[in-house]
């Protein structure tokens, strides 16, 4: 959470990083905050609110200056407040800091320093770490890059730091562990933002800081030191970002053209991974274990949110196809456990964002204890890829709007891949049944392009879902992981209480809560559970709840018993959960537009969940 940008160079750094920050706001909408350096020194704006409402405060006020650097912020230590937002200075107000992650030791470092002077001005961990490096700073009479190389050995946690000195305007010191950093390399000046979004505009040339680094940035020198002092040599990649990825195209929010874009991030996804008519799928990133994957006898997938409920998916098709056991666990919980994990485990992190905190701390867990871990990331070169032993990335193309959708199908579609690709390696599918499966997987984008013509249908029923304070989703098979995500999205984006629920667990509880007010959507396409699904409508029904059915196209028996209907194209149940996840997607979208809620940034989430 919260996002970093910087720039030093020969351009006039408050619209690079003001643009910055708009670009990495979904990482944290509490409050933003901008400091630069010009001729009357150091000037530090920030304002709580969005990245807009600190653009407001600053117009007509002294925003010149090449060196500055920005933050948009994720609140954890302190409410959101202008006295709680980033950057933070030190004591004597000559260097400030911006900070992605938590110091955890802060408390008792804040005590020691108080209890030598020092007076803070805000509640926040980070304040703690720049009053830190200001008295190693004058104490030990080092350089600005020694004493944050030295305070960072004082600190437990994580961060993602930049560091500005008003006396050196012509250097920004910054250091990563655990939290994100780039650096991007231009002529004459570099940018540094959390992820690569804000740099694409000026160099496609950048250097993922690696944990345990701090670098001295100049605007034509650039050191990079590992934290016990060694001197490292940049490695200086391409990025294959294209800045339209980054815009809206015309949509009126990023997460309805994210939803609409599932035609195509599926297809990307699918590209050169399938051979239809050989009957063979291809994946790079894991052919090294093609063989362990022979003998396994367990898979272990970790994941949060959304990513979880793909993972879920995940579990239905392996089992099914691969017939290897699956376990699916929260990372936030079986960090905590003492799992048992062998050598033979093979661990799948699943992670839109690949920053995660709970999935990181998840991987390095089973990983001390021997086990393979692939990961299934969409941000290319984030952390989670890096702390893998292999992985396949999905191809979704930038995620911008909080609510995850477009990764989801990807991660789901990833997942149906290995699942194939697993069963080709242990022979649990015929040849045949492959070319059939695969032929039909070929041709998905295509019945998601006819799914996503529904939505004009889905906003005349959002409307009458609109003001409704609860929902139930119900799904068997594969299909309840889809309602568990259906309801993800309707709560997190309209604020409207929602739960998924497998189908016939129905009866043992949640059906108290029906009534003529209560609306129940339910995935009752024709699959191995169809007639189950039907006698769970009926028992809905039977207590006047209302009933929002997603059914296979021509479906007839359901369409008679239920209020509304949306159909999805027919497909083999393999792919039901692609199919029937994007009516729920719209259903989400329109009900929190008409809810007058803000469908791109929901209250207090944030896209990439960088704290435990
Ligand atoms: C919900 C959503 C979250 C994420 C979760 C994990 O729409 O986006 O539940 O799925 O925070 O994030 P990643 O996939 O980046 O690890």
């Amino acid at each position: 959470m919260c996002g970093i940008v910087g720039y030093i160079g020969h351009r006039e750094a408050w619209p690079i990083v003001l643009k910055g920050l708009k670009r990495l706001e979904y990482r944290g909408y509490d409050s933003a905050g901008i400091s630069l350096i010009n001729d009357h020194g150091l000037n530090i704006y920030k304002k709580v609110g969005k990245v807009q409402e600190l653009e407001n405060f600053s117009a007509g006020k002294n925003l010149s200056g090449t060196i500055g650097m920005g933050h948009t912020r994720w609140a954890t230590h302190g409410i959101p407040s202008d006295r709680n937002s980033h950057p933070h200075t030190s004591n004597d107000g000559r260097l400030t800091i911006i900070h992605n992650g938590i110091i955890e030791n802060y408390a008792v470092l804040k005590e020691e320093l108080a209890s030598r002077g020092h007076v803070f001005n805000s509640d926040t961990d980070t304040e703690v770490l720049i009053h830190l490096i200001e008295e190693i700073y004058k104490k030990e009479n080092v350089d600005l890059l020694e004493a944050v190389r030295l305070a960072l050995h004082q600190v437990s946690g994580a961060y993602a730091i930049v560091v500005m000195d008003e006396e050196q305007p012509n250097e920004l010191i910054v250091a990563r562990k655990g939290s994100p950093l780039v650096i991007g390399v231009g002529t004459g000046e570099y940018f540094i933002a959390s992820d690569a979004t804000p740099i694409i505009e000026y160099t496609k040339n950048v250097i993922y800081l690696n944990d345990n680094e701090i670098a001295l940035v100049k605007r034509d020198e650039l050191v990079i030191k590992r934290l016990d002092n060694v001197v490292q040599t940049p490695y200086i990649q391409e990025l294959e970002l294209k800045l339209e990825m980054l815009e809206k195209g015309g949509y009126e929010h990023f997460m309805l053209k994210e939803i609409f874009e599932q035609t195509r991030s599926i297809r990307d996804c699918l590209r050169g991974r399938i051979y239809a008519n050989e009957g063979r799928v291809q994946l790079g990133g894991i052919k090294e274990y093609a063989d362990k994957l022979k003998n396994i006898d367990r898979i272990i997938i970790v994941a949060c949110g959304t990513s979880w409920h793909a993972g879920l998916v995940g579990e239905y098709l392996i089992e099914e196809y691969a017939r290897i056991p699956v376990e699916v666990e929260y990372a936030s919980e079986f960090r905590y456990r003492n799992p048992i994990i062998t050598e033979k485990d093979i661990v799948i992190a699943i992670s839109q964002s690949g920053e995660t905190a709970d999935t990181m701390a998840a991987i390095q867990m089973a990983k001390e204890r021997g086990a393979t871990i692939f990961g299934v990331c969409n941000v290319v070169g984030a952390s989670i890829p890096r702390l893998t032993h292999a992985g396949v990335y999905t191809h979704a193309g930038p995620e911008i709007g909080v609510a995850s959708t477009k990764a989801f199908t990807a991660q789901v579609t990833v997942l149906t891949l290995m699942a194939f690709y697993m069963a080709q390696q242990k022979g649990t599918l015929t040849q045949a049944k492959l070319v059939e499966l695969l032929t039909e997987l070929d041709h998905i984008p295509e019945k998601i392009e006819k799914a996503l013509e529904s939505n004009a249908l889905i906003e005349k029923i959002a409307h009458k879902f609109k003001d409704s304070r609860n929902c139930l989703f119900l799904g068997r098979g594969s299909g309840f992981p889809v309602a568990l995500e259906g309801a993800l999205k309707l709560k997190e984006i309209s604020y409207i209480h929602a739960e998924g629920y497998p189908a016939a667990e129905m009866k043992h509880g949640p059906i108290a809560l029906i009534d003529e007010e209560m609306p129940v959507v339910v995935i009752a396409t024709k699959n191995s559970s169809y007639e189950k699904v039907i006698s769970n409508i009926q028992e809905v029904k039977a207590r006047k709840g209302i009933v929002l059915a997603i059914v296979t196209e021509g479906d007839t028996e359901v369409r008679s018993m239920v209020d509304y209907c949306i159909e999805i194209p027919d497909a083999s149940e393999a792919f039901l959960p692609l199919l029937a996840t994007i009516p729920l997607q719209l259903l989400a979208y329109h009900i929190a537009l008409l809810r007058g809620c803000n469908v791109d940034q929901p209250r207090n989430l944030a896209k990439s969940v960088t704290v435990e």
